[in-house]
């Protein structure tokens, strides 16, 4: 959506295409927060050396610096476009604590910044007149002599294929969180687009590197903010160890989030876990900080695993959260085909190497949005817009035919 928003703002008719209505998107779910640096105590090269090492040093430290420079000024574009942040004692932007972050630099909206940026970004598309497929899989990406020419799509309440013919298309499809049992994605995160990228022949990156987020809640892995321990939230085995303390003396639950999760497996294997969890306690920040700064954790907490953490602490494990890897592309979106542009989780620009920090994934998709869409203007400005022909649509008619009537061959609920 940041992305169709500055294509649009430079002019171009644009066209949003989405499998769920877009404010389901999986975005809704990044709970705690969106980094910048914003304070003068602070500097975006604290950032950046956060980031990169945070990475294990596996990042591209280019497309870092450009992510954590720019931070700032699209925080308070976002804040102008409508983003009522949350607010510290003076009136500025809070900004919370957040895991490997040596600086509260973590914005927030209560524990619903995802949600609400994601409700912000589609108002805009509609000022913007941005075109919206509601509930369109796109099956597959056409691209003729090495450039690619749009989409097939499938419209899910017909089930008729339609083309959708494009100068540029931009792939912003998420990540592939569902392949694991254990996940905070959603049931969309299915890493379709990915999946039609390689499929056209398009260069995937970093595809090994999966983060696991330490505290995703018992049974349905859903995601209980790094939030709550940025708050002051600690982390304890069965026998009520705050065992983060032997793992990382000094950052304990703030740690970042692959030697959280590893910790808290090494404590589950050793057989000091109840139920296969760990437990996530939040009683001592108080009935007020809780109702105020995390009351939808308090909400999930009490409907998927009948537990209030204002009076006992939360059941969690590691779960996958997110996907570092993806198509790979430039810092302004390009992938190795012409006309074909990816941005967000589905992309890989490498600002994460093997480890994500916490808040850097919503920044991640407003900065290289924005770019994108910036560039994919550029683009369309300099090309000619050339149809592609009917077969096309037979032949992904004819692949979707194959795949839902054989009987012979993998099974992809086995393959799962
Ligand atoms: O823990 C969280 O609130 C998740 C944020 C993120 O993945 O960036």
């Amino acid at each position: 959506m940041r992305a169709a928003i500055e294509a649009a703002r430079a002019g171009l008719n644009v066209a949003l295409v989405s499998k769920i209505y877009p404010v389901r998107s999986h975005s809704v779910a990044a709970q705690g927060g969106i980094n910048a640096a914003l304070k003068e105590a602070d500097d975006w090269e604290n950032h950046a050396f956060d980031t990169i090492k945070g990475s294990d040093y596996l990042g591209d430290q280019i497309a870092i610096e450009t992510m954590c420079r720019e931070a700032p000024g699209d925080i308070h574009e976002l804040e102008r476009m409508g983003a009522v942040f949350s607010r510290d004692a003076d009136g500025n932007i809070a900004q919370r604590p957040f895991g490997g972050a040596g600086y509260p630099r973590a914005c927030y909206l209560a524990d619903r910044t995802g949600h609400t940026l994601v409700h912000l970004l589609y108002e805009q598309i509609i000022k913007y007149g941005v075109f919206i497929y509601d509930e369109w899989h796109v099956v597959s990406l056409v691209h003729e002599g090495g450039v690619a020419r749009g989409v097939i799509a499938l419209e899910l309440k017909t089930g008729k294929l339609h083309r959708l013919h494009s100068k540029a298309t931009i792939i912003a499809t998420g990540g592939y969180g569902r392949i694991f049992t254990t996940t905070t994605n959603a049931l969309s995160s299915t890493g379709d687009g990915m999946g039609f990228a390689l499929d056209a022949g398009i260069e995937l990156m970093d595809m090994e590197f999966v983060q696991f987020h330490p505290t995703t809640l018992k049974r349905t892995g859903i995601l209980m903010t790094e939030g709550c321990r940025g708050e002051g939230g600690y982390l304890l085995n069965s026998e009520g160890v705050r065992f983060m303390e032997k793992y990382a003396p000094n950052a304990k639950e703030l740690a970042s989030r692959d030697v959280v999760s590893r910790a808290e497996q090494t404590e589950l294997n050793e057989g000091r876990g109840i139920d296969g969890c760990i437990l996530l306690d939040i009683r001592h920040l108080g009935k007020e900080k809780i109702m105020t700064k995390l009351s939808q954790i308090r909400d999930l907490s009490i409907q998927f695993a009948g537990v209030d953490p204002i009076e006992k602490p939360i059941p969690i494990r590691p779960g996958a959260h997110y996907s570092m890897g993806g198509i790979m592309v430039d810092q302004n979106g390009s992938t190795s085909m012409t006309g074909l542009f990816a941005a967000g989780e589905a992309s890989c620009v490498s600002v994460h190497g093997a480890n994500r920090l916490g808040g850097n994934s919503l920044l991640e998709a407003v900065v290289f949005g924005r770019r994108t869409g910036t560039e994919a203007a550029r683009f369309c400005a300099s090309n000619d817009y050339s149809p592609f022909p009917d077969s096309k649509l037979k032949e992904a008619g004819l692949m979707l035919g194959t795949l839902l009537n054989r009987t012979e061959g993998e099974d992809p609920a086995v393959l799962r």
